[in-house]
């Protein structure tokens, strides 16, 4: 099984970024992390962060062919980003929207998401333990979408 893992603008900037909201962990961190996880469940990881939309939408389309599933924590652009909410429906695979702070307990700006309506599901609210959560969900969803 193959997952792409997408992190949007500013989370390269983790560790540092107010951490009080999204924790200590930095990026290659989260990242070892999950490709811990990946590793005992058999599973491959293609994993990138961009800040650019563009960037992010050229990603998921251009590997299209190699992924069966995505994990996305689209930061800021979860709230503007048609885009990236097309590109995930062009591809026509299953896809977990992940946060790392609670997104409902903020801002009201940051509870409306483009992303969630063309996800199979939603994580937040967990710190870096949100990626986990996530990417054990997107196994089991494709597994279970495998059997029917
Ligand atoms: C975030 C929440 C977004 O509202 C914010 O713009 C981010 C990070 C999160 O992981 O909690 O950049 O996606």
């Amino acid at each position: 099984m193959k997952i792409l893992v997408i992190h949007g603008p500013n989370l390269n900037l983790l560790g540092r970024r107010e951490p009080g909201v999204y924790g200590l962990q930095t990026l290659p961190q989260i990242n070892e992390k999950l490709q811990e996880l990946a590793k005992s469940m058999d599973v491959e990881l293609k994993i990138a962060q961009y800040n650019s939309e563009g960037d992010i939408v050229s990603f998921i389309g251009d590997n299209a062919d190699w992924a069966d599933g995505i994990v996305i924590n689209p930061g800021a652009y979860t709230h503007t980003s048609v885009a990236i909410r097309d590109a995930i429906s062009a591809v026509e695979l299953p896809a977990v929207e992940v946060h790392l702070s609670n997104v409902f307990a903020r801002e009201e700006f940051r509870h409306f998401s483009y992303i969630s309506p063309v996800a199979v599901g939603v994580v937040c609210g967990f710190g870096a333990g949100s990626y986990i959560l996530a990417l054990e969900g997107i196994v089991r969803t494709i597994n279970l979408l495998k059997r029917d």
